[in-house]
């Protein structure tokens, strides 16, 4: 008798920029007020990792929480995925970095560059390797530094952003608990309203695309807002018809934290109460990869999750692309 294997979160762990930068201190940086941040985003601070932190440094902390969390050492682990855009440098990968960290060199290490849909994508990626049975416990960690490449100089990318990682210990189990579905997409012919043009191939560092300021991150913000609640309300709907479930079956809802307003809309479309919905991001702003793990930690810990609840995670991102997933507690 053989039953299916479920990819299971077993433990959780977070790790946040130290620094706290207020939507005040931005006041004297550029030409922003705290009534607009809050009216437009609802983000009241964010946090900024030190400069001699880097993502390698914040998804180790937040690793090693969810191995604690978990009850398990780090040598348990088979593979390690880290989700994000900011890794510490283009090679080798952040999540080597953090294997050699945790003192298991020889594991099979690697990075997924999806933007804030990092986590759930690196989810998903989990999932299948533990569903095949060549993998038992996954290490998953999504996060990213954007203050590294956020241009501190526009108003319109500055204040959204923030540094955070998150971590979950995946393990392949028999039962009921744990992910009932993904749904992973892209809009890949909407890729040029979120974009970090130079430092890659196609326009590789030179002096004219550090004068150009073609380093930082760049948006359409109004773009990237239409698809988001589009993204995030369809996604939410088909993964959850696709399980046969209904919204009104979910316990948690726990949305990318960029804009109050994606939010508030995507929640108002889907007829989730306010109760059902996490939401974080006036304390931590947009921390791409990392909002959606970093909510879930805090979700768990403040005992917002109780066994058997359903959750639903649903993110967008660079790609553009969005991913959604369902999951028994
Ligand atoms: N302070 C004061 N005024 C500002 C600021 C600011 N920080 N930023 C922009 N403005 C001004 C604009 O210049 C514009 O002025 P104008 O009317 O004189 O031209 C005015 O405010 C309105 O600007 P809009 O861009 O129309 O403002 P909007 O209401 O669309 O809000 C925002 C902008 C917050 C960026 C919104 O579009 C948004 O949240 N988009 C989604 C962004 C997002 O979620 N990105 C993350 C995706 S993935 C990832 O994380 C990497």
């Amino acid at each position: 008798m053989s039953r299916r294997t479920r990819a299971r979160i077993v433990g959780v762990g977070a790790a946040v920029g130290e620094q706290i930068l207020t939507n005040f201190d931005l006041e004297k940086m550029v030409d922003t007020s705290d009534e607009w941040i809050v009216t437009r985003t609802g983000i009241r601070e964010r946090r900024i990792a030190r400069p001699d932190v880097a993502t390698s440094d914040l998804a180790v902390a937040a690793g090693r929480e969810a191995l604690v969390h978990a009850g398990l050492e780090a040598a348990a682990l088979d593979m390690v995925i880290v989700g994000t855009v900011t890794p510490d440098m283009p090679f080798p990968c952040t999540a080597c970095l953090v294997a050699s960290r945790l003192g298991i060199p020889e594991v099979p290490a690697f990075d997924l560059s999806s933007g804030c849909t990092g986590f759930l994508y690196a989810c998903a990626a989990a999932a299948s390797f533990l569903d095949t049975g060549l993998y038992r416990r996954i290490l998953v960690i999504g996060g990213d530094t954007l203050s590294r490449i956020v241009d501190w100089q526009d108003r319109s990318t500055c204040v959204l952003f923030g540094d955070g990682v998150g971590a979950a210990v995946l393990v392949a189990e028999e039962g009921e608990r744990g992910f009932l579905g993904f749904r992973l997409g892209s809009d890949a012919d909407k890729s040029e309203h979120l974009s970090l043009p130079a430092g890659g191939s196609r326009l590789p560092a030179s002096a004219e695309t550090v004068a150009g300021r073609l380093h930082y991150l760049r948006m359409d913000g109004q773009e990237v807002f239409k698809f988001a609640v589009r993204a995030t309300t369809d996604a939410s709907l088909r993964l959850l018809e696709e399980l046969g479930l209904s919204p009104e079956e979910v316990d948690l809802f726990i949305p990318h934290q960029a804009n109050r307003r994606i939010v508030d809309a995507a929640v108002q479309r889907l007829g989730f109460p306010p109760e059902k919905v996490m939401v974080n991001l006036e304390r931590y702003g947009n921390m791409s990869a990392g909002s959606i793990p970093v909510a879930l930690d805090e979700a768990i810990r403040c005992g917002r999750v109780k066994e058997g609840d359903l959750l639903l995670m649903v993110a967008f991102g660079a790609g553009l692309s969005w991913a959604a997933a369902a999951c028994r507690w």
